[in-house]
């Protein structure tokens, strides 16, 4: 990552050129939402159509899904998260306000304790003996801890009588899991199979959320490969390549990823760890691969009653699949590739100029088509038409050319055109080069050709 992006730099350039504005900006804000803008919606749009790529249309044998986020209750009392999808959580009673145990010890110690490893107790005991006092009035004087749920909760039907509980699904996961049975019928599907899906999540999250780090709202790409028992650790090992290989094509350098195997592993899971990334925050969790064993099918079906058997066509063996997992947050996913892109470059001038030096594939914009003087703008739009048959292309013929192209390079664009009067003549235009700011004449029949070149992701 570029050591010049910070989050505060991050978060104004997102604000100040349509790629995220805080969520509810004209009442104040919302804790932990944000909303996409025009150039932000382009950039999240291309991550979850490469990713689908990828692992769907690239592999034939996974299937999509987009299942609903509301689900019938007992899907989550199945998978445990009305049980045990919790937080540690104390109020400090000066200021009333709410954190979670774990990250102020987290905090405290710089790192150095893994509060994941601490039952509640300890985590109080902790607290106690290094006096920890509350990191927004400096009091101490906290609540018991307690484990509060995360998932958000809401209820169908009209009078109290008819009332009856709902969560916002707090992962996508479960539309998989739930779906098992109806994609391996209806696709013919043998195991070994994958399922995915991109959605909405929801998670009552109240530590501060790095911006879209940690939102209560966000996007989840999951992926579940179902695979027999046995085979189970070398489809982990995979998918632990897999994974960082789709970073690594998404222009992501080596050195700002690694792998953190999970210090605790979940009572069911055999395997699990996540792929971090150099955030400006630090080293964080951007995915996670889990071996989840056949917990998942397991326990759904005990609680719908439906058999998750499996039968195998050639052995005539039984048996309820495991599942590796693999899931990533596309917002975060968002916030790893913006942060990774981010450059500021000392010109010959001894002018800055700030780029995000996107993959093509992923840039909001491919080519930027800019006339080089309004009397122009008539050609000029009608090559915007032409090219933006092909590929999203931006169009601007306000300002001088120097600040229009620096606009570009803000958010990213890899191509800028200029029309000039040459171009009424030849029908050549000129393409720059984000990166290298080197220009090329071309016909606008060879930039159609050139930019699907560039843009390609294999
Ligand atoms: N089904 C497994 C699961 O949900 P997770 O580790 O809780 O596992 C998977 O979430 C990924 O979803 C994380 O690695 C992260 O990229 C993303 N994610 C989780 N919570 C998030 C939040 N509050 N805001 C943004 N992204 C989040």
């Amino acid at each position: 990552m570029s050591e010049k992006a910070t989050m505060e730099k991050i978060v104004n350039l997102s604000k100040g050129r349509g790629i995220i504005y805080p969520g509810s900006d004209i009442y104040g804000g919302m804790g932990n939402t944000w909303d996409y803008g025009p150039v932000g919606v382009e950039i999240k749009n291309n991550i979850k159509k490469l990713w689908w790529k990828r692992f769907v249309q690239e592999n034939p044998k996974t299937y999509g899904v987009d299942a609903a986020i509301l689900m019938n209750s007992r899907v989550w009392d199945a998978s445990g998260h009305t049980t045990s999808f919790s937080d540690p959580k104390m109020d400090c009673k000066c200021c009333k306000q709410r954190f979670r145990a774990d990250v102020i010890i987290e905090n405290h110690s710089k790192g150095q304790v893994n509060a994941d490893n601490l039952s509640n107790e300890e985590m109080q005991e902790y607290i106690q003996q290094h006096h920890v006092c509350c990191p927004k009035c400096g009091n101490f004087d906290w609540t018991a801890i307690r484990q509060f749920n995360l998932m958000f909760e809401t209820s169908r039907g009209t009078t109290d009588e008819s009332q009856n509980k709902l969560y916002l699904r707090p992962e996508t996961a479960q539309g998989e899991f739930v779906n098992f049975l109806n994609v391996q019928r209806t696709s013919r599907a043998k195991v070994p199979f994958g399922i995915a899906q991109i959605g909405k999540a929801f998670r009552n999250e109240i530590t501060p959320g790095n911006f879209i780090f940690r939102t209560i709202e966000f996007e989840q790409m999951e992926h579940q490969w179902f695979c027999k028992e046995g085979d189970d650790q070398k489809f982990y090992e995979e998918y632990k390549q897999t994974a960082l290989q789709f970073l690594l094509d998404l222009g992501i350098d080596k050195e700002s990823l690694r792998f953190k195997d999970h210090d605790k592993l979940a009572h069911y899971a055999k395997a699990a760890c996540d792929i971090q990334f150099k955030f400006p925050i630090g080293w964080q969790e951007l995915n996670g691969i889990h071996n989840r064993t056949n917990y998942d099918l397991s326990r759904h079906q005990e609680y719908s009653g439906k058999s998750m058997l499996y039968m195998d066509p050639v052995t005539n063996e039984k048996y309820v699949p495991y599942v590796i997992e693999y899931s990533i947050g596309a917002d975060r996913l968002m916030l790893a590739v913006l942060s990774h892109a981010y450059d500021e470059e000392t010109l010959e001038n001894g002018e800055t100029r700030v780029v995000l030096r996107f993959i093509p594939a992923v840039a909001a914009y491919k080519v930027a088509v800019l006339p080089l003087q309004k009397n122009l703008s008539e050609k000029a739009r009608e090559i915007y038409q032409r090219l933006s048959k092909e590929f999203m292309c931006d169009y601007d013929e306000t300002g001088s050319i120097g600040k229009r192209y620096r606009r570009q390079d803000e958010i990213g664009t890899p191509f800028s055109l200029t029309v000039d009067f040459d171009t009424l003549e030849t029908g050549k235009v000129t393409l720059r080069d984000r990166d290298t700011m080197q220009q090329q004449t071309l016909t606008v029949d060879e930039v159609i050709a050139y930019v699907n070149e560039k843009c390609k992701f294999n």
